[in-house]
């Protein structure tokens, strides 16, 4: 692929549109004129199926309440089969408006006030909220890093679990920002922890369709074979996937009959909310048509992932780059030249980049920086060649 050309004729503009990540840079760094690397979406097009898809319900120009087709779950599960080889059948799938928001119903739905639900950081900063905000005490396991290469000491996992009553475990499953698809192993050792001790595990696999390089990203359905299923709440959605964030349509996977019942019976008890129209049509076009999309914007991702490894061992060897497993976000440590106190200052106010900060995935994570791949290869050049030379003139002084 001619990744100049894909970005020439897929990325778009995006300030002034009411953008999140571009238009909203005054209210969150209090800076309008930084270049944005954060929030996980994507400068790229979605694929034109999704394009066409909308457009012909725009033109139909009727917006009522609508109701899910065969046709969605058709498309949605045969991506699940082809893909992460799990089978679904529509007992197991329920709709929502969002991961985060489903996260917040399941601590709310299985959990109590009070009651521990654990994490292990760094990790997406709304899993710290969405314990926080409704009562519930917050138990940390950080991941070992080891040289940038993230793992979870399982005995301390255990023991935390144990020590600290804990009810929940709110798995980032591949992990977000560390860039760590979970092998099977891995998995089915945390599963096998939170199973003895009554923990019941809430999977974020949102980002379940970007893993590089032959690493496969398997479904907490399929650890050891299916036998955590009673244990599961899994939560996923074709957002991330297909850059579909803003249409607010995400699902909840549950197999266990009384987990469903209790799940189902939270939310009667607020008040379901009706399918996102546009986001059930999105999705189903993208799930069928979106293959060869994905597959590009996969390309372009690594292509600049590579970039920016290359350039940093070439100028900058002490910059601390992970591995690049899973998603389209990746972890750098700049503690070779930076230190923790000063790093996101000097990224924003002299690097004028606007990147999720290490701090607010972690109270450890000082002197990291995330940066979003999944964008115009011109704008990680920029980025990358502004740390190099404000690093390199800062050293100089
Ligand atoms: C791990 C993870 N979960 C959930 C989300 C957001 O999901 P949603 O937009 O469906 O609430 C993100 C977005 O960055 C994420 O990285």
């Amino acid at each position: 692929m001619n990744i100049e050309k894909f970005c020439r004729e897929n990325c778009r503009e995006r300030r002034g549109t009411g953008t999140l990540k571009w238009d909203s840079l005054h209210e969150i760094f209090g800076d309008p004129d930084l270049l944005p690397l954060w929030v996980a979406d994507m400068e790229i097009q979605s694929p034109a199926a999704v394009r066409e898809a909308l457009m012909k319900r725009v033109d139909h120009g009727v917006f009522g309440y609508s109701t899910v087709g065969d046709a969605y779950f058709d498309s949605f599960f045969a991506w699940q089969k082809k893909y992460h080889n799990v089978e679904l059948t529509r007992e197991h799938l329920r709709f929502a408006t969002g991961v985060v928001g489903s996260l917040y119903a399941a601590v709310r739905a299985y959990t109590r006030e009070e009651d521990s639900v654990i994490i292990c950081p760094p990790v997406y900063y709304p899993f710290y909220d969405s314990i926080l905000n409704t009562g519930r005490k917050l138990v940390t396991c950080e991941l070992d890093n080891n040289n940038g290469y993230y793992t979870l000491d399982f005995e301390k996992f255990e023991k935390d679990i144990v020590d600290n009553k804990v009810k929940m475990f709110i798995l980032c499953s591949p992990h977000n920002p560390v860039s760590r698809v979970w092998s099977e192993e891995e998995l089915d050792t945390m599963f096998r922890i939170c199973h003895k001790h009554g923990v019941l595990v809430v999977s974020d696999e949102i980002h379940q369709d970007f893993t590089y390089d032959e690493k496969k990203f398997i479904s907490s359905a399929l650890v050891g074979d299916g036998k955590y299923k009673d244990i599961l709440i899994i939560l996923n959605a074709g957002s991330k996937t297909f850059n579909l964030a803003g249409l607010i349509h995400s699902h909840v996977i549950i197999f266990d009959k009384q987990l469903m019942e209790t799940y189902d019976a939270y939310i009667k008890s607020i008040g379901s909310a009706e399918v996102n129209l546009m986001g059930i049509i999105a999705v189903e076009a993208a799930f069928r048509d979106g293959e060869e999309w994905l597959e590009n914007v996969k390309e372009l991702i690594l292509h600049n992932y590579n970039y920016m490894k290359q350039e940093f061992a070439e100028e900058l060897p002490k910059v601390l780059v992970t591995p690049l497993e899973g998603t389209y976000l990746t972890w750098i440590d700049l503690r070779g030249y930076l230190t923790g106190e000063e790093t996101a200052v000097f990224i924003q106010d002299t690097c004028r980049l606007a990147c999720d900060a290490g701090e607010w995935f972690s109270h450890m994570a000082h002197g990291f920086i995330r940066i979003n791949l999944a964008t115009d290869t011109k704008n990680v050049v920029t980025a990358v060649e502004s740390i190099i030379r404000n690093i390199k003139e800062k050293e100089k002084k």
